[in-house]
């Protein structure tokens, strides 16, 4: 058996569409865009901001997130163009398995994997700092043993357990209280730029680009792999450090490739898709490139606070009562984009586990929820183990990677998929083919060479973790390899009507 066979695209899509297991298309553009900036915004702008302006870039971070957008960008239009061609549930996982083969597609999900796992971590990170930041600003001290950056942060864990426990009930009702919650999230977005705009001190710009300087924060392991191959002393600051802080708050545009894990759920996928997922990324990029203008030009950089940067940007000019907002707003903001990555997991092993690459028993969903329980509980439990044990900011590298390394697979998936099957129905396509998608695949492969060499060893380490499982399990028991027929398809457990 091939390590490249395929699924077709006809039998996946006709396995989604059996009458039983059929999901309600309800989904608008604007919905999809909405789910999109729900995701979207968190714990990148709100916490890896204020590090990543204070350690490597200064006020160029501004650049470092128009780097981060156009790379962005270039790989929505890939994604887009495959939502509008395979519209299943899974994501880019789905995607390679009908295109580019099984052992790609075993690779991206184990890089979603990744990416969603420690993304819902990192995000229960960022909302532990600004809840003990918001209980200390009315007057409560969180006891620091269980704190954020402690041995145990307990916040995030109960977090994590509560979300988990939410999603495995079924998340219908769940729904409204999300869009609720993204509400708030933009208003305090919007706030912070509006309130900052009037204490915005232009000084405070100057230099944009703080010149380069050999820096702690780019020492040994955690040299950037594109300085160490290049032999430059490590520094940071400067052009490079506008790269490498591109490399991190790419974090920040992290889940408009998860809209595209709802083409099973939206009205029209193939027109709405390319809207939700373009749209999102769209706004998203205009309010953090105002809000990364607005939080260092309030205070000189060196003095930003790295672990809730956008509200102690408001007790250093004395508005204490802003400061409580913004934090209260972080707190309720942050949960839905746990919660939704939390779900997109839950989806990624759940087609995994349909297509037998897991043990499929693990997706079996339960009758009453219409949630697959067990998936949901070992994602959670890991999930909530990982946030509350892991040191803060460790985590968000690992992140990047595992996306940026899905992203450039998709990205040179779409002139494969061009070739090979020029018949299919687009109603999305990237211009510039194959031009733009290959820049796409360059563009992320140079933004993961900016990543710290560190990050790059326990990559390696998860890809070959990885590999062990595909070939010591999955490739044998895959549906493809036993030859069984596709009988249940891909049941998407969130947004079920
Ligand atoms: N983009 C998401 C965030 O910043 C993952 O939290």
């Amino acid at each position: 058996m091939s390590l490249f066979r395929t699924k077709t695209i006809e039998q996946s899509m006709a396995a989604a569409e059996e009458a039983d297991h059929h999901l309600k298309r309800r989904l608008t553009a604007l919905d999809l865009t909405v789910f999109g900036i729900g995701v979207i915004i968190g714990a990148g702008i709100f916490t890896v901001t204020g590090k990543a302006a204070k350690e490597y870039a200064g006020p160029s971070i501004v650049l470092s997130f128009i780097i981060g957008a156009i790379v962005c960008g270039l790989a929505a239009l890939c994604y887009a163009e495959f939502a509008s061609t395979v519209p299943i549930s899974g994501s880019a996982y789905t995607f390679s398995y009908a295109t580019l083969g099984e052992i790609v597609a075993w690779i991206i999900g184990w890089d979603l994997l990744l990416e969603l796992m420690l993304g819902a971590s990192v995000v229960a990170q960022g909302w532990s700092q600004y809840l003990v930041t918001f209980l200390g600003q009315i007057g409560v001290t969180w006891p620091e043993s269980v704190g954020p950056g402690s041995h145990f942060d307990l916040p995030s864990f109960v977090l994590v357990a509560a979300l988990t426990a939410l999603v495995a009930t079924g998340i219908k009702e769940s729904l409204r209280v999300n869009l609720f919650l993204v509400g708030i999230k933009l208003f305090i977005v919007l706030f912070v730029i509006f309130a900052g705009i009037g204490f915005i001190n232009r000084d405070n710009w100057s230099p944009f680009i703080p010149p380069s300087s050999p820096g702690t924060a780019a020492e040994g392991l955690t040299t950037p792999l594109f300085q160490w191959l290049t032999g430059v002393t490590p520094s940071t600051y400067g052009i490079l450090g506008i790269m490498s802080g591109a490399a991190i708050v790419f974090f920040a545009y992290i889940g408009f490739d998860v809209v595209a894990t709802t083409a099973e759920e939206a009205k029209n996928p193939q027109r709405d898709l390319p809207r939700g997922i373009i749209g999102s990324l769209a706004i998203c990029t205009v309010l953090y490139v105002a809000v990364a203008l607005v939080i260092t030009g309030m205070q000189p950089f060196s003095q930003i606070d790295e672990k809730a940067a956008l509200a102690t940007a408001f007790t250093q000019v004395g508005k204490d009562g802003y400061a409580t907002l913004i934090s209260a707003g972080a707190v309720a903001g942050l949960t839905t984009v746990v919660m939704t990555l939390l779900i997109g997991a839950t989806r990624v092993t759940f087609a995994m586990s349909r297509d037998h690459l897991l043990p499929g028993s693990l997706g079996v969903t339960n009758p009453r929820t219409g949630t697959p329980i067990k998936l949901t509980i070992i994602i959670g439990t890991l999930v909530a183990l990982i946030a509350s044990l892991t040191p803060i900011g460790k985590l968000e590298e690992m992140v990047n990677i595992g996306t940026l390394s899905a992203f450039m697979l998709v990205s040179l998936a779409i002139p494969v998929l061009r070739k090979r099957r020029p018949d299919l129905k687009r109603a999305f396509t990237v211009p510039g083919n194959p031009v733009v998608p290959w820049l796409s695949a360059l563009a992320c492969f140079y933004l993961i060479l900016n990543l710290s060499i560190e990050t790059w060893i326990r990559f390696v380490i998860w890809m070959v973790l990885g590999f062990v499982i595909y070939f010591g399990y999955s490739r044998s028991h895959s549906k493809l390899a036993t030859g069984e027929s596709e009988v249940s398809p891909a049941r998407s457990p969130a947004l079920e009507p």
